[in-house]
């Protein structure tokens, strides 16, 4: 022993304490990255439950709609007007002040103005995503804040300036909007705004992988997989956020198709930096910095 020799039997004991002790310590390891896999999604449910709730339905929590409420269907195209509408948002400065004005029913109306302006804000107050600060908004004459909310955005179809694309297959981040969708449907909605080719160039066809927000997928085409007006079913009011900031002008063309197709007997209002795109607008009303006016009107 002394001169470095070992016998078998503390070669065996030797090799089987170091089994013992190398088995249990790989699972700790292991057992730590699972731990820290599952903090990482714990924090994510954390921010989930923090979430804030959408408000009472109505103004008072008690009220009583009584007014004349929009009728259904692509037939009834409703008005939306914005009645000297003030909005800032929780804890900002005010970023509307005393916003007036009227798109009619079957128009397609441009709202014109430089980059922070309040577009989208306008847009997300129809939606009543946020609550007017003073004025009114009313969708057909009637108080969206009178309208229970999935009523007014069962009548509203909304496409966002940045439309999220979550990490999974193009199916599922189609689905999320059309739930009972067919195959055949969504690869007929992609092949409205242009996007045929993402399902029939992979083999995994409608199964293939768009990436964490998108990235396998090009700006324009991440834009236009949120565009998919036909989807916007019997919606009499279509809110277009930017619709063709990142498109070129094979796709805008496509773009225009589908909403002609779609916008027949609908109300359009679309959100753009620049001058409205030629096709769009019967009239436009846009961002002056005194506030919001009629522009370039080309028929009334
Ligand atoms: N969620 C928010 N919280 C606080 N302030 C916001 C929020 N969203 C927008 N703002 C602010 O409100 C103002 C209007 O923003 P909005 O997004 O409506 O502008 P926009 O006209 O759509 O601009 P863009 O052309 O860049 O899209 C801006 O000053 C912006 O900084
Ligand atoms: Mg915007």
């Amino acid at each position: 022993m002394a001169a470095g020799a070992i016998s078998v039997g503390d070669l065996v004991a030797f090799v089987m304490f170091l089994f013992f002790l190398v088995l249990p310590l790989g699972q700790a390891v292991h057992a730590y990255t699972q731990l820290q896999t599952g903090l990482g999604a714990l924090q994510r449910i954390e921010e989930m439950l923090t979430v804030p709730v959408e408000g009472a339905d109505d103004r008072s929590g008690t009220r009583v709609v009584n007014g004349p409420v929009p009728a259904d269907g692509p037939g009834t195209p409703a008005s939306i007007q914005f009645d000297r509408v003030g909005f800032g948002y929780p804890g900002g400065p005010p970023v509307l002040h005393e916003v007036s004005f009227t798109v009619p029913a079957g128009s397609r109306t441009a709202l014109v103005g430089p980059s922070g302006a309040g577009k989208s804000t306008l847009l997300a107050l129809v939606e009543r995503f946020y609550e007017v600060s003073g004025g009114a908004l009313r969708l057909d004459g009637v108080d969206v804040r009178d309208l229970p909310r999935d009523a007014l955005r069962a009548r509203l179809g909304y496409v966002e300036q940045e439309a999220p694309v979550l990490a999974g297959t193009l199916r599922e981040n189609l689905l999320i909007t059309a739930p009972s969708a067919t195959d055949g449907q969504l690869l007929a909605v992609l092949d409205e705004v242009n996007l045929g080719h993402l399902a029939t160039r992979a083999a995994a066809g409608l199964g293939v992988q768009v990436g964490e927000g998108g990235v396998l997928l090009s700006g324009g085409e991440r834009q236009r997989r949120g565009h998919r007006p036909g989807a916007a079913g019997r919606a009499p009011v279509l809110l277009l956020d930017e619709p063709t900031s990142n498109l070129d002008a094979r796709n805008e063309a496509a773009l225009r198709r589908a909403i002609d197709a779609v916008a027949v007997r609908r109300t359009l209002l679309i959100a753009r930096t620049a001058s409205p795109p030629s096709w769009t607008p019967t009239r436009s009303w846009c961002s002056t910095g005194a506030g919001w006016s009629r522009w370039a009107p080309t028929t009334s």
